[in-house]
């Protein structure tokens, strides 16, 4: 029987209309457009600001976009994978919600808990899946609502993050040389005491004190997060490099976690591959954990043609890291006429 290899067959994405931009943060707390702009490369956010939406209400826009763009049959879709780390509640997953608003009928749904690598590790889980010919068709999501786990009087994290989702569609296809080639990832395990949220789980649930000092926001020892990050991401693209004998010169497009436009330039000269080819939408949307990825293809989906190496890479919470390898299956130009 003819191997099956994953392709994605269409990108869409959705961020909120609202966009908090460096000026107005400015008048938030104490920082201004100068340091973020030079320490981060972001100068506006998306923030989803009507009370009573989560990460369910942007993943399904997306999705719903997805479905309209790739016009396939939703009856055909076998699976909904949502990576997320702002779900929308303890449970259900979040993915569970996405599919009951599709109104899918056909499908299983569940929610991949990665951080900034939910999105790269859930495609590879899809492409997975699609390759063992048991699903036809998966939508795989990257959402998040960062506003509602980042304390605004922090100007250490605040002007760090924003609102979005992405959703990518994967099938099956005997074409040979197109789709997912080949990954690496891999999890430290030791970095809960630099990046985490205190309160919220099993261990500190809930309280008036978790509330009154403030322990449901994102704490983040900003210095080394950034040291393991450049040198994790550079490290997973080398092994990935090296193992399918490509080069630099052999690659096409990077699609880096939009954490720091510094530490994509960091691990872009690790590589030497020039930023020419690494694709940045950072100074508009900030980092959206694991929307950042989807939200890349979705820009700039037009660019890419068929066969087109494109590296992906990613850091977060955990420490969790990774590349994945994938060769891009269509003209972009084509997918895009059709939005
Ligand atoms: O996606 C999950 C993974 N996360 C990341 O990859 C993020 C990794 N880390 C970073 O991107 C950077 O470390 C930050 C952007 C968070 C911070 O940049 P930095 O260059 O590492 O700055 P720093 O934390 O070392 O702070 C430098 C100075 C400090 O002042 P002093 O001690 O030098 O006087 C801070 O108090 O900048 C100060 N500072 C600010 N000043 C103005 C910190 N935040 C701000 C601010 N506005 N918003």
């Amino acid at each position: 029987m003819a191997r099956i290899n994953a392709v994605i067959t269409g990108v869409a994405g959705y961020v909120p209309d609202y966009i908090l931009n460096n000026e107005e943060l400015s008048r938030m707390v104490d920082t201004n457009d100068e340091w973020i702009t030079t320490r981060t490369g972001i100068k506006e956010r998306r923030i989803l600001t009507e009370e009573g939406l989560g990460t369910s209400y942007m993943a399904r826009k997306a999705a719903k976009l997805l479905l309209k763009k790739t016009e396939v049959d939703p009856d055909t879709i076998g699976a909904i994978l949502v990576a997320t780390t702002t779900p929308d509640y303890v449970h259900p997953s979040t993915a569970s919600i996405v599919l009951g608003k599709l109104g899918l009928k056909n499908a299983f749904a569940f929610d991949i808990s990665a951080a900034c690598c939910g999105f790269m590790y859930a495609l590879d889980v899809a492409c997975k899946m699609i390759q063992s010919g048991v699903y036809k068709r998966i939508i795989v999501i990257g959402a998040d609502k960062m506003s509602a786990i980042t304390d605004y009087r922090d100007r250490a994290t605040c002007p760090l993050f924003g609102d979005g989702a992405g959703a990518v569609l994967v099938e099956g296809t005997t074409e040979e040389n197109i789709g997912l080639v080949d990954s690496y990832h891999r999890t430290d395990g030791k970095g809960l005491p630099f990046l985490h949220i205190k309160a919220g789980g099993s261990v500190c649930p809930s309280s008036r004190f978790t509330v009154d000092h403030r322990l449901h926001y994102t704490y983040q020892e900003g210095r080394t997060v950034f040291r393991y990050a450049v040198t994790a991401m550079g490290d997973d693209c080398d092994v990935l490099l090296k193992r399918n004998n490509l080069t630099k010169d052999d690659i096409a497009h990077v699609v880096c976690h939009q954490a720091n436009l510094r530490i994509i330039e960091a691990v872009s000269k690790r590589l030497g591959i020039p930023m020419e080819k690494v694709l940045v939408n950072i100074q508009h949307y900030g980092n959206t954990s694991a929307a950042c990825m989807p939200l890349v293809l979705w820009d700039f989906e037009s660019q890419f043609k068929k066969g087109d190496n494109i590296l992906f890479t990613a850091f977060g919470a955990g420490f969790v890291n990774g590349a994945l390898l994938y060769k891009w299956a269509y003209d972009g130009k084509t997918a895009a006429d059709k939005k």
